[in-house]
């Protein structure tokens, strides 16, 4: 009994001094929407001023809508109409909630600068410098670019009144974030001042693209692809195949059966994937057809490795 005390009160001391850390990260300016490149403000040619303007924010909206829609699942946990949604809302783990990203009522980026998306989205970084409880390892690749895009897409919604509560660790929750189970993003990053890439590999079948995309699925399928139980996820998630071409892996997999499993969730046996696969497919059913040829591309050229334990 004191026993479970003095473990529990550990727990909830060393998770408080990890959730109190400050974290410097750099000061950063990025435009909001992204503007066109001299060579595309000479393609349009003869134009009004402001025309530029308005040709770069269409553009940006267009671009930021195929990222949310197809790319990252910002929705699942802030709502499908980014007003608010829940993580997860257990009195165990902890009620973690994905606040107003909208500009209505309750918004918590209404006034929110290139610094503060930068730390919150690429960082894991609050904006006061405490570590935000945003899982978001699998937004550290995201090209300046994106960010802005994405930004200018969040800010074009339609204002939501809605005010979310404040994310709270529950006791098992606490115990996972002392032990190492539950690691805070911040504490993931080794560098949080280098610098990001400007702009993602361009669109194509490449294997650069391709290795671009599949950042977010490291997150559960690991740095080196090579699948076994996921570190981050709850005992009842499958563990992630190992997506490498050895003999436990991919190996003898086509491009249709990669892509059958991307888009409809449906695996050469038959068989639909397991959560938290299921997660992921009715994003990846929206990738455009190079998107999904350049993952397969850089998936299916990589070292064979086995399942990691
Ligand atoms: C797995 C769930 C999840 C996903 C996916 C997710 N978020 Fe969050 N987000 C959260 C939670 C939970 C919080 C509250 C964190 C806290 O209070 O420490 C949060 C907070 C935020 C905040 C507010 C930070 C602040 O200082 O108040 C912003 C901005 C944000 N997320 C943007 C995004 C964007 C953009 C995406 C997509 C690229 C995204 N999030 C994807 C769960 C998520
Ligand atoms: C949230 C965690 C998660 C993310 C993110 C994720 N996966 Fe998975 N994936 C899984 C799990 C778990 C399985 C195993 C599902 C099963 O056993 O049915 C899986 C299975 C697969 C399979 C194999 C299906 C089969 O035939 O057995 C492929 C291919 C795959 N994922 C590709 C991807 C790609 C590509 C991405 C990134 C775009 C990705 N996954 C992102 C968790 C994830």
């Amino acid at each position: 009994m004191l026993v479970a005390a003095g473990g529990f009160l550990w727990a909830t001391t060393t998770a408080e001094s990890k959730l109190a850390a400050e974290y410097e990260t750099h000061h950063f300016g990025m435009a909001i929407p992204w503007p066109l490149s001299p060579e595309e403000v000479e393609a349009l040619g003869e134009h009004e001023g402001g025309a530029a303007d308005e040709a770069a924010l269409e553009r940006a909206l267009e671009r930021g809508r195929h990222l949310v829609s197809a790319r990252y699942g910002c929705s699942e946990c802030h709502g499908a109409d980014f007003g608010g949604g829940v993580m997860i809302d257990d009195p165990a783990m902890g009620r973690l909630f994905g606040p107003n990203l909208t500009l209505g009522e309750g918004s918590v980026t209404r006034d929110f600068t290139a610094t503060d998306w930068d730390r919150t989205v690429r960082h894991g970084v609050r904006r006061d410098g405490r570590p935000s409880l945003m899982p978001c390892e699998d937004f550290f690749a995201m090209s300046d670019r994106e960010l802005s895009d994405l930004v200018s897409f969040i800010r074009s919604l339609p204002p939501v009144d809605r005010t979310m509560p404040g994310s709270s660790l529950g006791p098992v929750g606490k115990v996972m974030v002392a032990t190492g189970k539950f690691r805070l993003s911040a504490t993931l990053l080794a560098d949080h001042d280098a610098p990001h890439a400007l702009e993602a590999p361009p669109p194509a079948v490449t294997p650069e693209f391709g290795a671009h995309l599949a950042q977010v699925c490291s997150g559960c399928h690991r740095q080196g692809f090579e699948g076994g139980p996921i570190a981050q996820g709850p005992p009842d998630w499958a563990p992630a195949t190992n997506l490498t071409p050895h003999e436990e892996g991919l190996a003898g997999y086509t491009f249709e059966q990669f892509e059958k499993v991307m888009r409809e969730g449906t695996k050469p046996n038959g068989e639909h994937v397991a959560a938290p696969m299921t997660v992921v497919t009715p994003y990846a059913a929206r990738m455009t057809d190079t998107e999904m040829q350049a993952l397969w591309l850089f998936i299916s050229t990589l070292e064979p490795r086995p399942t990691g334990r």
